[in-house]
């Protein structure tokens, strides 16, 4: 990638607005629910991909239009050109935050599962949408552990210097200061963390789905033990 790609200005100066007569609050009303960012960040094998999908299954059984842009998957595709500098993180997560808010259009729930370890990145994709839009639940679970897990192999490859710029080994991660919500991701269960974004999601007027009492009071009994907020 140029170096200074994410830092000139737009080539697109005489690009002209078009207004949509099907406009994001219409789309919204007809799918009874609101469009939203529910931004996961945390380490490789932190678990914000199995619950990105979990929160989407249950989502998705309640009827709620939603689609999930995972990390490994856009690097497929739409970011396939970047690597894991700090330049190439900024710039895949400001075309993550640029696709997710075009979801968000569309009056989608749409759930990013990315690392996106710089704060300013975060703020960055935060600041492309209203306040209320966009939720960031940090998925809190210690090297130690993601380490253990190591389910793609790529901590041993890390450790034997064989990736470089591995996030958490050789390359930093900025804990979120003031996230939406933080989940337990290393030891509390997948269906309590799942019940926990899905009160977040739910307290703040995206959607009202019913939670599942028995796992609500678990969720609770977490952030109660965590001082993590619902
Ligand atoms: S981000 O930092 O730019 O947000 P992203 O979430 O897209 O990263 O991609 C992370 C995934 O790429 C990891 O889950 C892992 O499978 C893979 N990966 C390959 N090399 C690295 C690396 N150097 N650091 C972190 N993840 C890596």
């Amino acid at each position: 990638m140029s170096s200074d790609m994410t830092t000139q200005l737009p080539a697109s100066t005489n690009a002209v607005w078009h207004h949509a007569t099907v406009t994001r609050a219409r789309r919204e009303a007809q799918n009874s629910h609101r469009g939203a960012i529910i931004w996961f960040t945390g380490l490789s094998g932190s678990g914000k991909s199995t619950l990105a999908h979990a929160v989407e299954e249950s989502l998705h059984q309640h009827g709620c239009r939603t689609f999930v842009l995972d990390g490994d998957n856009v690097r497929h595709g739409l970011c396939g050109d970047l690597g894991f500098s700090a330049q190439d993180r900024q710039e895949n997560i400001r075309r993550v935050g640029e696709v997710a808010k075009l979801f968000m259009e569309a009056g989608v729930i749409v759930l990013t599962a990315f690392i996106s370890p710089y704060r300013d990145d975060r703020e960055r994709a935060r600041g492309m949408v209203a306040h209320g839009d966009f939720i960031e639940i940090y998925c809190d679970t210690p090297i130690e552990i993601c380490e253990t897990r190591d389910v793609k192999g790529l901590y041993k490859k890390a450790r034997a210097g064989e990736i470089a710029e591995f996030t958490g080994i050789s390359s930093p991660y900025q804990v979120p200061e003031n996230p939406e919500l933080t989940v337990n991701t290393g030891t509390a269960s997948l269906d309590a963390c799942v019940q926990q974004v899905i009160g977040a999601i739910t307290n703040r007027g995206v959607c009202a789905l019913q939670l599942d009492p028995t796992l609500e009071s678990e969720s609770k009994k977490y952030c109660q033990e965590s001082g993590a907020q619902p």
